[in-house]
């Protein structure tokens, strides 16, 4: 079992497979869109792998990490997946084509409006993402002391943008609005570790982390980003 309150640089089905089952209580992450490496304009694009499967396999290779995360979930816990509606040969692709395949129950679909930059003019334009709230029990439920809609707009869940090191990152609001309403759980997953948002998070809240990113440079990026949260909270201490 790996130890908590630290990202691992590892590819997300070996790290999984390291932890037991009924061990976590709640996961969130983003995965990669297999939208191809430059659908983005950035700074950096992602050096170890290409984003480009074919479709088949990427949805096969999702469903796969989904039941790693339904195995290592506690049974009352939940899994937040942020995905959304992607245009692939003229037809839209819905996450729930392979959602449906897993043993997850949707407890309820959450609307991001955060005005993602396609404003290609042969459709309207495509402003949303979606997270998913999956759980293992029909009765799990969620504390909502943030008094939210299932809609969440871009000034309150802000895009970070592209002019970053890490362009894909979701915003750190997103993961404590989430947190807040699971006051009660304190193991955290991100298999999909990124930049560290979800750690950074969760040591603001005071829960414990766990996750994994294969790309080395984010790794070691987002465990600097988390150590320097240390120096900030040693200073403010002095
Ligand atoms: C959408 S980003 C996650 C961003 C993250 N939520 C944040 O706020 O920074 C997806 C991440 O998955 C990582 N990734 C891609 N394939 C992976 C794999 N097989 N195992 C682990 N991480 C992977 C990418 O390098 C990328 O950083």
């Amino acid at each position: 079992m790996l130890a908590t309150n630290d990202i691992y640089c590892l590819d997300v089905l070996e790290g999984l497979g390291q932890l037991k089952d009924n061990s976590i209580d709640l996961a969130i992450t983003s995965p990669p869109y297999n939208l191809g490496n430059n659908h983005h304009t950035g700074t950096k694009l992602h050096s170890s792998y290409k984003d480009a499967m074919p479709e088949n396999e990427y949805q096969e290779w999702q469903i796969k990490v989904i039941q790693e995360i339904f195995r290592v979930l506690k049974d009352d816990g939940s899994f937040f997946y942020n995905h959304k509606n992607r245009i692939k040969d003229g037809k839209q692709i819905s996450p729930y084509e392979w959602l449906f395949k897993t043993d997850f129950i949707i407890k309820q679909e959450i609307v991001w409006i955060n005005r993602s930059q396609n404003f290609d003019k042969i459709r309207f334009y495509p402003f949303t993402e979606r997270i998913y709230w999956l759980t293992k029990l029909k009765t799990t439920k969620l504390n909502n002391i943030i008094k939210h809609s299932d809609v969440f707009n871009w000034q309150e869940w802000r895009p970070v943008g592209t002019n970053v090191n890490h362009t894909r990152q979701f915003p750190e609001k997103m993961v404590t609005d989430i947190l807040q309403c699971f006051p009660d759980k304190s193991i955290v997953l991100d298999p999909f570790m990124g930049y560290g948002t979800t750690a950074v998070a969760c040591k603001a809240l005071g829960r414990e982390y766990i996750g994994f990113e294969l790309d080395e440079q984010f790794c070691q990026d987002a465990k600097e980003r988390v150590a320097a949260l240390d120096e900030n909270f040693a200073v403010a201490a002095n």
